[in-house]
């Protein structure tokens, strides 16, 4: 083995652990947790949830800690939405009807990811037309922020098309389920309905 080649095999080498290294970041980061801004879409993801402060359809500032000992089930929209917010709050609803009374160990979480539109007063009214195990969340645009981070809920505004001052909110679809101390147990991907829904529910909530 001649020199030159003798380092070439050895760069070989270095370059092929090298991307084993990244390879296995990725694989043990996922996809969802790259710093990147992409949304979560794939199950398994044990890092979905943590800390945050928010608040409440009575005015009252929440944490998870606010919520200890019932089982937490998340989903992060707007008011606004027309079509799959609804959708999906009614989807929960249906689920939460299902498991009966089962649904008095949980506490459903609808946070808003349109502080600037979703005051506490306008959370209020409209978490009225759903389960009443629902709290509605709002809070400042940091703290809405942080807890979308925390549950890796990708939000963008979505300027309207014909100019006005309306727009949309362009956000990730997901209900999470956490166990009584906020720590994640299973997701639901938009399309769920509420009898897979329920029966998800069934299985963890004890
Ligand atoms: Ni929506």
């Amino acid at each position: 083995m001649t020199g030159r080649t003798r380092l070439t095999v050895i760069l070989s080498l270095a370059a092929i652990v090298l991307l084993g290294v990244v390879a296995a970041d990725m694989v043990l980061r996922g996809p969802g947790q790259m710093g990147d801004g992409t949304p979560v879409r794939s199950s398994g993801q044990a890092l979905v949830g943590g800390p945050f402060t928010l608040t409440d359809q009575d005015g009252r500032r929440v944490t998870p800690a606010d919520y200890r000992g019932k089982y937490l089930l998340i989903y992060f929209g707007y008011t606004f939405c027309p079509d799959v917010c609804p959708a999906e709050l009614q989807v929960m609803t249906a689920a939460l009807d299902i498991v009966g009374d089962k649904a008095e160990k949980i506490q459903a979480l609808f946070i808003t990811i349109d502080p600037a539109r979703d005051t506490v007063a306008q959370m209020k009214d409209y978490i009225g037309n759903f389960h009443k195990r629902f709290a509605a969340l709002t809070g400042s645009a940091d703290d809405i922020a942080n807890a979308a981070k925390a549950y890796r809920v990708y939000y963008k505004k979505v300027a309207a098309e014909d100019g006005s001052n309306d727009y949309l909110m362009d956000h990730s679809s997901i209900v999470y389920l956490m166990d009584r101390s906020n720590k994640f147990l299973v997701h639901f991907p938009y399309g769920t309905g509420p009898e897979k829904m329920a029966a998800g529910i069934e299985k963890f909530v004890k």
